[in-house]
């Protein structure tokens, strides 16, 4: 195999574009042929599930050059690039049409699943929220009819700058997000990273953003009971302990909590506005990985046919197995409890 010794472009916090490597196409060749062999199992089933991943970061390792494995190194260290990007991995050979209701097809080849597995599993774990797409640990974004107005990943409309999941404790959220194309005609995933805000951001207003004044509401794909959920108070944006710019905003709403909070807001919002994202359409055979809240994410407007799989994943699952007192092994987990621990 092939190897490049580092990544092909520095990648500091103010930059826009994520990397990106491409893979050779006889390592996709060999890796599609070995994923298909497997078989996609009921998630459920924790045991099934994990010998599905060992399986997939065994192909990864096999197949990933040394420079992706470099590449996967340096964005999973806490301190590493806020975003990466892969070309031309495996798509299943025998891909089913886009689903309709939003759910993997029961005849889906399990090829790109393994590839997410393995591309996560070498340094993290997957995590789902039982609230949302059944607690599906790799869910199906595609456009779903009578929803394609609404700003979530079943929509058509652009979708504004925001993190996910924004409502839970930071503990207990994905440190990260993987994006794979299965299809995509045109609909572009927008990056912006937390360095390039800061940087842009007049002082007085990075200083009121710094601040706990606002809280997260809960997003419309989660199905929580009760009519608001919000967060604790927290700040929007600021630099964490080793300096690093963070960036948190919830989809749905912000709750200024203070007439500062809410000229600050409104002062963001426009600031965002005025900043050139990296604009990435996650074609098939694509995988966009971004820390959550290192970036903030968007969605332009798009027509076209677009079929997307997402993970989300975190360092360990330990302290949400602790809080919610679940199963060894489990990757899923109660958004309400969660909000409770
Ligand atoms: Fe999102």
């Amino acid at each position: 195999m092939a190897t490049v010794p580092s990544l092909p472009i520095p990648y500091p916090d103010q930059l826009a574009q994520p990397p990106s490597l491409r893979l050779p196409d006889h390592n996709r060749e060999a890796w599609t042929r070995d994923a298909a062999a497997l078989r996609f199992p009921d998630f459920q089933d924790l045991s099934a599930w994990n010998i599905f991943r060992d399986a997939s970061v065994h192909l990864a390792l096999r197949y990933l050059p040394e420079h992706f494995a470099e590449a996967l190194d340096e964005f999973f260290v806490p301190t590493g690039i806020p975003a990466l990007m892969f070309e031309n991995l495996p798509v299943d050979p025998e891909l089913s049409p886009i689903p309709a209701d939003g759910l993997r097809p029961s005849n889906k080849q399990a090829v790109s699943e393994a590839v997410i597995c393995g591309l996560v599993g070498m340094h993290g774990e997957i995590l789902s929220y039982l609230n949302e797409k059944f607690g599906a640990p790799i869910q199906e974004v595609v456009p779903i009819q009578g929803m394609e107005r609404i700003q979530s990943n079943a929509g058509r409309v652009q979708f504004g700058f925001h993190s996910d999941n924004a409502f839970l404790p930071r503990r207990f959220r994905q440190n990260g997000i993987l994006l794979y194309g299965l299809r995509n005609q045109d609909a572009a995933t927008l990056v912006l990273t937390a360095g390039q805000i800061i940087e842009a951001a007049p002082a007085d207003l990075a200083a009121s953003l710094a601040k706990p004044i606002y809280r997260h509401a809960c997003p419309a794909s989660f199905s929580l009971l009760g009519s608001a959920v919000f967060s604790a108070p927290c700040p929007i944006l600021w630099r964490d302990e080793l300096g690093l710019a963070r960036v948190s905003a919830a989809s749905s709403s912000i709750e200024p909590l203070t007439p500062e909070a809410g000229e600050a807001l409104n002062r963001f919002r426009a600031l965002l506005m005025s900043l050139e994202p990296a604009r990435v359409v996650v074609r098939p055979g694509t995988a966009l990985l971004f820390k959550d809240d290192r970036v903030l994410h968007g969605r332009d407007s798009f027509t076209g046919s677009r079929w997307l799989q997402r993970a989300y994943f975190t360092d360990s699952l330990d302290p949400l197995r602790k809080a919610t007192r679940s199963d060894p092994e489990a990757f899923a987990f109660d958004a309400s409890a969660l909000l409770c621990a």
